[in-house]
């Protein structure tokens, strides 16, 4: 695992966003793993900023998405499906045919999170996958005591995340306490990741994560055993990691970091 610690969110999400598009350049029809929350819009921000400038082509992109809520409709302000469209996929130009999210309103349930696995795999795995982290330390929506083997599957939702997500929704009384949500053993499995940390708010789960031991209760401690994974935080939730001079030594002076260390340089005036 590869930690990059950068002043600021706005810097965090432009990384982030800067290696998904150089991802597409180079593999047009690369299979993206897209995450929701409000860490990811400002990576969906970047993205469609960089790919209106430099012409990037999404056209044979497929993504995945990693969870969507059960039971409530696609037009529903509050779906993961709405979000996306929102967010990104109509603000660039994938298809949506092949954009993949759960469908929550699958009358059989396991067999669609089955179906899900299944069409992942049909497109040979994920090649990027992007993540956030809860404040309960769950990866999509695996809670605490989630299986780190697990695959797709119906979830119930902690009552932490219920309160965390719960003031997105006009009534709250109306939120699903339940979602579909890929595995952990699902996001191991994807050929690299980058998970965004941002805020004072993740600044305790995430020195769990990264330097804690490897346990279901942070099921995003599972990470550790992602053989290319980079965790891309600012200042404020790197704050309690005890490693952060190494970390930063990493961004500065390692070969792969060197050309996004000079990019980022000339974008943000804090970067030394
Ligand atoms: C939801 C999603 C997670 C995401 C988390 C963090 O719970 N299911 O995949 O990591 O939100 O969201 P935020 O970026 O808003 O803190």
């Amino acid at each position: 695992m590869e930690v990059i610690i950068l002043p600021s969110a706005d810097a965090a999400c432009f990384l982030a966003a800067r290696i998904v598009s150089d991802t597409v350049r180079r593999t047009p029809n690369s299979v993206l793993g897209f995450a929701t929350g409000k860490t990811q819009e400002r990576v969906y921000d970047y993205l469609v900023e960089i790919q209106k400038k430099e012409s990037i082509d999404y056209h044979e992109v497929t993504s995945f998405n990693l969870d969507e809520y059960i039971g409530l409709a696609v037009s529903d302000a509050n779906s993961y499906r709405f979000y996306m469209q929102k967010h990104l996929f109509e603000r660039i130009n994938i298809r949506e045919e092949n954009t993949f999210l759960p469908d929550g309103n699958a009358v059989d349930i396991d067999s669609e999170c089955q179906d899900y696995e299944t069409r992942i795999a049909s497109f040979g795995g994920i090649d990027l996958q992007l993540l956030g982290i809860g404040e309960n330390g769950h990866l999509a929506f695996n809670e605490p005591f989630s299986s780190l083997l697990s695959r797709t599957r119906a979830k119930a939702l902690t009552q932490q995340t219920l309160a965390q997500n719960r003031k997105n929704f006009p009534d709250p009384e109306k939120m699903p306490t339940r979602a579909i949500t890929v595995g952990v053993g699902t996001i191991l499995d994807t050929k690299r990741c980058i998970l965004i940390a941002t805020g004072e708010s993740k600044a305790r789960i995430l020195a769990e994560a990264i330097e804690g031991p490897l346990c279901a209760k942070v099921t995003a401690s599972a990470l550790q055993l992602h053989p290319k994974c980079t965790v891309i935080t600012d200042e404020a939730a790197a704050s309690k990691l005890a490693q952060h001079e190494y970390h930063r030594w990493t961004f500065t002076h390692e070969p792969e970091w060197k050309k996004y260390h000079l990019m980022l340089r000339k974008e943000f005036v804090d970067i030394a």
